[in-house]
């Protein structure tokens, strides 16, 4: 048996012993004595009785282990043209007096704190400095209008807010205060303080609720670890759900710290010393676990990398930073890949940099499409691995495990289930697909250390999106199915998340802002393919009987509130009005046959159709 098949199969039959063995790699405040806690099925919890620091574990251990002078994080930013390399004696060093720093406005254990931060250093530290006191972080990434950020401050109700003074998107400077000051009007909670980060390009004026980074860091002094229950809360990540109302995904301390070192080395093959670069964001869970935690977790070098992967200043971005800072393995979503490619297609800036440190390309966030897949083996002629996860499950379901054991590589399937995830297939009864067979793919509870435990103050709502549709399974939301070897195809969602350049959006909050225009009766927003971000949002409106709007103008309008209320990233450009809606006979807007006929031409018409020739009429439009 190889080495996959071998911890697969012992990860499912004996999850007790395979994960004691993983947590051993932590350094804990109490081992735990127990892996899992089914006491509470179908809500389940790891190392119940174990006691940890994450940030001890991301930090601390690897100075005490003579890796202080080691780099652990370097910053480089393509749109300011600065490089920047912290050790990790540095980092700890920095992450420790912010930790003070929020202590001393009165941050404590179980406390939250939203981090609404770029793509700069500061981002980690403040997540770092978050876990090292045992308060619980929630970053809104910065494509979020103030509406969205303010959601998440209700949910979460922080005592603090950190912000740094600006975003730098390479078209526009984004002022990132305004956009907490309105949050902040709209939010029913108070939140006591926001720490500004004041940056270069913008000073942000500062209210009497407001103090500086730099202040409050030069007054503190450097704080310790907190020792917290590894079934405490690291963080609160918010993720697009079917509703308009984001979901509170929640991490806990010790699974967490055990399956991210776990994946790194049996995962991505990558080690202490090594250089990881994960091209995302740190609002994006990719971001937690694989810019911050999952690297620093394992004790290897880090890249924040703070620019796009074209127009920055060109498509040669990704070769130059894998080049300057000895790049071993690169994690990005397929988009960034589609971007190079178009705008580089024969590759010419790949050979103007020295890429041969280059072992692994990891990409996730999106279907990996057979194209973009083809044309990076090509130009970079290295395996390209595809893996697919979600925000729950902080690392991933299914992948390539290339440190346990290099698998052959089917183009279009991100290989097969990772050891602790039970993966199933099933029909619409909840009865398992045969091979080759497309369904639902559902977890097997319980899932492994790592994934979600719950959302944040809502056991019921957690229940009720995950667990409620097929007994003893976790809905991943997805659909696909398994081939005969045991690899699985993930083929899309069956809810109405889309996934915008490797971006999770809800469609379903997209349609509330525009029924919310006094002009609009009824309207339908679906994704729909697009060639650089793989989906693309694309609304339809119905017009109030008697509405007297211009058309173009009640386009323009639209498009705007959605970018005031959503953000810049839901990337809404494309409204038709329409004379209807295709509808079932009980009233619901056929979305999936919508869908069908954006993105193939054709739809089998489902016998619950009200009126054929609604959906007849909306064609032309639903072609674009
Ligand atoms: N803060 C503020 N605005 C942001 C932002 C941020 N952090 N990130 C994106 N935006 C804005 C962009 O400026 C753009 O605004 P515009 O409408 O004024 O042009 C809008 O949101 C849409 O952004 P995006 O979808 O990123 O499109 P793009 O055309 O700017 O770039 C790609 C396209 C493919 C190059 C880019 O999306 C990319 O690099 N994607 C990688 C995806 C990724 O990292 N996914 C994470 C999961 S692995
Ligand atoms: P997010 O929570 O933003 O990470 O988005 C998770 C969703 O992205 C999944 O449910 C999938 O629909 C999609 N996704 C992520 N990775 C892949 C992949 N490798 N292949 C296909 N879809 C993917």
């Amino acid at each position: 048996m190889g080495a996959y098949a071998d911890a697969y199969q012992r990860s499912l039959a004996d999850p007790e012993g395979f994960w004691l063995d993983a947590a051993a790699s932590i350094d804990w405040e109490r081992p735990p004595g127990t892996a899992l806690d089914g006491s509470r099925a179908p809500m389940y919890r790891w190392f119940p009785d174990g006691v940890l620091n994450t940030c001890f574990n991301a930090l601390d251990r690897h100075v005490r282990d003579g890796r202080g002078d080691q780099d652990a994080l370097i910053w480089d930013s393509a749109m300011t043209g600065t490089v920047s390399r912290w050790t990790y004696r540095e980092l700890l060093d920095r992450v420790a007096r912010f930790a003070g720093a929020l202590r001393d406005q009165g941050v404590q254990r179980g406390d939250r704190v939203v981090l609404y931060l770029p793509m700069i250093p500061e981002a980690a530290v403040a997540m770092l400095a978050c876990a090292r006191i045992g308060a619980v972080h929630s970053v809104v990434f910065g494509g979020f209008a103030p509406k969205e950020l303010a959601a998440r401050i209700d949910d979460a109700r922080p005592k603090v807010i950190v912000a740094a003074s600006c975003g730098l998107e390479p078209n526009r400077v984004v002022e990132y205060k305004p956009i907490v000051d309105e949050a902040r009007r709209l939010a029913e909670h108070r939140p006591e303080r926001v720490i500004v980060l004041q940056r270069d390009q913008v000073t942000a004026e500062l209210g009497a609720d407001d103090v500086d980074w730099n202040t409050v860091v030069a007054r503190a002094e450097p704080a310790g670890c907190v020792p917290v229950d590894a079934t405490d809360p690291l963080y609160v990540l918010y993720t697009s759900g079917t509703t308009g109302k984001p979901k509170g995904v929640v991490r806990d301390n010790g699974g967490h710290a055990v399956a991210l070192r776990w994946s790194m080395a049996n995962i991505y093959d990558i080690g202490p010393g090594d250089v990881f670069w994960t091209a995302s964001d740190v609002g994006w869970v990719v971001g937690h676990s694989y810019i911050v935690y999952g690297p620093l977790l394992a004790g290897a070098t880090t890249v924040v990398y703070e620019g796009k992967p074209v127009g920055t200043p060109d498509a040669g971005a990704f070769w130059r930073v894998v080049s300057d800072h000895g790049v071993k393995a690169l994690f990005t979503a397929p988009t960034a890949f589609r971007a190079i490619k178009r705008v580089d297609p024969d590759g010419d800036e790949i050979a103007k940099y020295d890429v041969s440190g280059l072992r692994t390309l990891f990409l996730a966030g999106e279907r990996l499409d057979p194209e973009t897949y083809q044309w990076a083996v090509d130009k970079l002629g290295i395996p390209v691995i595809d893996h697919w996860w979600q925000t729950e499950t902080g690392w991933p379901i299914c992948a390539n495990p290339r440190g346990l054991e290099a698998l052959p590589v089917k183009p279009g399937s991100p290989t097969v289930p990772v050891p602790g995830y039970d993966v199933r297939v099933l029909d619409q009864a909840g009865r398992p697909v045969p091979a080759g067979q497309d369904g639902a793919i559902c977890l097997r509870l319980p899932l492994p250390p790592g994934t979600l435990p719950t959302l944040w103050n809502a056991d019921d709502r957690f229940r009720e999106s995950y667990l409620s549709r097929y007994d003893g399974y976790y809905l991943t939301g997805d659909n696909g199915y398994v081939d005969e070897d045991g690899y699985v195809f993930v083929m899309g969602r069956t809810d109405d998340v889309i996934n915008v350049a490797g971006h999770r959006l809800s469609t379903g909050s997209m349609e509330a802002v525009l029924a919310a225009h006094p002009a609009v009766a009824e309207c339908a927003v679906i994704g729909v393919h697009d060639s650089l971000k793989g989906q693309v949002p694309r609304g339809f409106v119905v017009l109030k009987a008697g509405a007297e709007i211009d058309p173009d103008r009640l386009r323009e309008e639209l498009v705007a509130a959605v970018r005031e209320q959503i953000g810049p990233v839901a990337a809404f450009r494309e409204v038709a009005v329409v004379d209807g809606l295709p509808k079932t006979r009980s009233g619901k807007i056929l979305r999936k046959s919508m869908r069908e006929i954006a993105d193939t031409g054709d739809t089998k018409v489902p016998s619950t159709i009200e009126d054929p020739a609604v959906l007849d009429k909306l064609r032309p439009s639903l072609r674009g």
